[in-house]
């Protein structure tokens, strides 16, 4: 068993996650995922990046205290992740004692070993904000071409490269003032200390090929020693010793993943010296973006490398994620935020899609919408849902347990054997060709399927017993390819495991086909992407924005209104925590579901409220079918005041998000919420 600890960059704490955050994380979530399934330990920590200039203005902008902002930010991000079924062990943030506490550790070592330098330097100083200006917050005239309007370190349109002293009309961002310039005592880490280590370690499979030949650019311009303080005021760590001076924002962003660990190790008695002291046997990785090499190829290295840690096993940069060819940007209305794409879709497509297209490369990986819609549908629900819904009806036919034997034990195993190569796959992060694979071996079934045709033989009553074998067979080539996808389809593979009615616990499961067992009963595992939903992700924010809203209220008089025909929900008043606090809010699971004569919006529902069972009429009909709907666990409004209808008392509501669209979305607790359950 091999001990990995795993780590995705930590995003900062000043606004929302999107769709290219979700893309890292999703990478490094399928990765973990994966190797859990093979068996190994395998832990995944994230924190949020929360110190630095940019937050702290954003707080006073915000007109809120930094620690406010980086809370709300941060419970915002948690959100996020676990919407796109991100699993961290420990979503921590670099604003925490076990942050404070390493950063200064590390600091004092690397400062009694005589890697710290003090140097004076001169740097814009806005007077009227009391405040020292990083480069990007200085902006005047470029200097080489005479552009306009150009940031303090860089021409937007020649790419000349300067300090903000060469701009010409330079002015402060922040107070809109000429800035003056200023000196300062700095400390500076030194890198070039670290060189002949570094050229060794990156050449030691830590980094990919591509990769590595970037590296050999800077060795090449040289390694300069790294200003890692910052004068106040400043959101951050005050350094020990050095009143006023605060660490720079990426000297203790990295050691976030120690802390992040460290809380981990804390919460759950783990050792943290086996991930980080020295001569650690565990492997420890870091995913990140291309635009941050530099930090965690030679800084970070460095830096744990003199304090006296040990070095990452490898550092894995993916490129960045552009959306119909263009790079994301609010401007040209291609920005898609993660939270405006979970109000329309669920998370499992656009997972799919991304692990579809992700390598091992830094290539930039392209989203287009047309493109995920097809591969979604067709691979997934077109491919692969196919196989068990098409097998799933036969067998509840046939008495709804498996055949006792495989029809096509050869083609089974080819299936089986396949697992080594995807493992592979997966292992080695190119993700694509794992997809690949799979969706060639659903082809494979659905072939298999189509020449055995099921539903022509079961009209020959005599030949039931090769209809449930073909179907055995088909449902067999499902399980393999669905725990193949597990990593990337993890709720899916839930629901799947649920009806073969044995979970996915191990990688080789694969190599046993499931024979002679009972099958639970078929709920749809994914629906199409509709079109013209996908096309909404790039409606600019708050138009045809979601707000969780209950289904259309059966009226006492049939048939209830029509969902709302407007694409946006107006905002309830406002209500005080306790008016919330009288709703009970429980967990229900669907212990019947069926029409309602007469009422064509209408499902009559029973639901298990842990023991108790409550009737709902629910206004869900165009959205869900009743067999989708068994065993489904929900949330319910239980202190909601009987309504007598003209079908039957309704004691209850479930509650369902509108897309203000006529789409309905059941709002469902994660998995292992019990039914009862108090929901607040
Ligand atoms: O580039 C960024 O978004 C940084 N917040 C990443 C930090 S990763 C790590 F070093 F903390
Ligand atoms: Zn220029």
């Amino acid at each position: 068993m091999r001990r990995i600890l795993v780590t995705s960059a930590l995003p900062y704490a000043n606004g929302p996650l999107h769709i290219g955050h979700v893309l890292e994380a999703v990478q490094t979530d399928i990765w973990v995922r994966f190797q859990r399934l093979a068996g190994h330990e395998c832990l995944y920590v994230c924190a949020d990046d929360t110190h630095g200039t940019p937050i702290m203005l954003k707080a006073q902008a915000d007109g809120v205290t930094a620690e406010e902002l980086i809370a709300g930010v941060g419970a915002e991000h948690r959100a996020t992740y676990r919407d796109f079924l991100i699993h961290h062990d420990t979503f921590h943030s670099t604003h925490s004692a076990e942050n404070r506490e390493l950063t200064e550790r590390i600091f004092r070592v690397l400062d009694g070993a005589g890697y710290i330098a003090r140097r004076t330097i001169h740097q814009a100083y806005d007077a009227k904000a009391e405040m020292f200006l990083p480069d990007r917050y200085v902006k005047g005239t470029c200097p080489v071409c005479g552009t306009k309007d150009q940031y303090g370190d860089s021409c937007e349109n020649c790419g000349a490269t300067y300090t903000p002293a060469d701009l010409i009309d330079p002015v402060s961002v922040v107070s809109g003032t000429r800035p003056i310039e200023r000196e300062s005592e700095h400390l500076f880490f030194t890198l070039a200390k670290f060189e002949a280590m570094l050229r060794e370690w990156t050449r030691s499979g830590a980094i990919d090929g591509s990769v590595a030949n970037k590296l050999d650019e800077w060795f090449k311009t040289g390694l300069r020693d790294w200003d890692i303080s910052r004068d106040a005021p400043y959101f951050g760590f005050e350094i020990p010793g050095h009143p006023g001076k605060f660490f720079y924002v990426w000297l203790d962003a990295p050691v976030g993943y120690m802390a992040a660990s460290l809380k981990l190790a804390r919460d759950r008695g783990l050792d943290w010296d086996a991930w980080w002291g020295l001569g650690s046997t565990a492997e420890l990785y870091h995913f990140i973006g291309k635009d941050i090499l530099y930090f965690h190829t030679l800084f970070w290295p460095a830096v744990l490398t003199g304090a006296g840690f040990r070095r990452p096993t490898a550092v894995h940069a993916h490129g960045f994620l552009t959306v119909n060819g263009q790079k994301m940007s609010k401007s040209r209305g291609t920005f898609i935020n993660g939270r405006h794409y979970l109000e329309r879709l669920p998370p499992e497509p656009l997972r799919y899609y991304f692990a579809a297209k992700l390598a091992p490369g830094i290539d930039d990986i392209d989203m287009s919408l047309e493109d995920f819609v097809s591969r979604f549908n067709s691979d997934v629900v077109g491919k692969l849902v196919n196989i068990a819904s098409r097998c799933a009806g036969f067998i509840v036919r046939g008495g709804g347990r498996l055949a006792a034997a495989l029809p096509d034990p050869a083609l089974y195993a080819e299936f089986a054997a396949a697992r080594t190569r995807i493992a592979a796959c997966y292992d080695g992060r190119d993700f694509g060709a794992a997809i690949r694979e799979i969706a060639a071996l659903a082809d494979r079934a659905n072939q298999y399927i189509d020449g055995h045709k099921p539903w022509n033989l079961a009209k020959d009553p005599a030949r039931a017993a090769d209809v449930l074998a073909v179907c055995t067979e088909g449902i067999n080539l499902f399980r393999a390819l669905m725990l193949y996808l597990a990593p990337v389809l993890p709720a899916m593979a839930e629901n799947a495991a649920r009806f073969l009615g044995r979970p996915f616990g191990h990688w080789d499961d694969a190599a046993t086909p499931l024979l002679g067992t009972a099958l639970e009963p078929y709920v749809p595992l994914a629906t199409r992407l509709d079109p013209k939903l996908v096309a909404t992700l790039f409606a600019p924010e708050g138009v045809a924005s979601a707000a969780p809203v209950a289904p259309p209220e059966p009226a006492a008089k049939a048939p209830p209104p029509p969902a709302p025909a407007a694409a946006t929900v107006a905002p309830a008043a406002e209500i005080s925590i306790e008016e919330f606090g009288r709703l009970d809010l429980r967990v229900a699971r669907i212990a019947a579901a069926e029409l309602v004569e007469g009422a064509d919006k209408l499902l009559k529902l029973t639901v298990d409220l842990g023991g108790e069972t409550r009737t709902v009429f629910a206004g869900i009909r165009s959205a869900y079918a009743p067999e989708q709907l068994l065993g489904r666990h929900v949330v319910v409004v239980a202190n909601l005041k009987a309504r007598k209808m003209r079908f039957g008392l309704s004691e209850g509501m479930v509650l369902a998000a509108s897309d203000g669209a006529g789409g309905l979305f059941l709002v469902a607790p994660d998995a292992g919420a019990a039914p009862g359950a108090r929901v607040k």
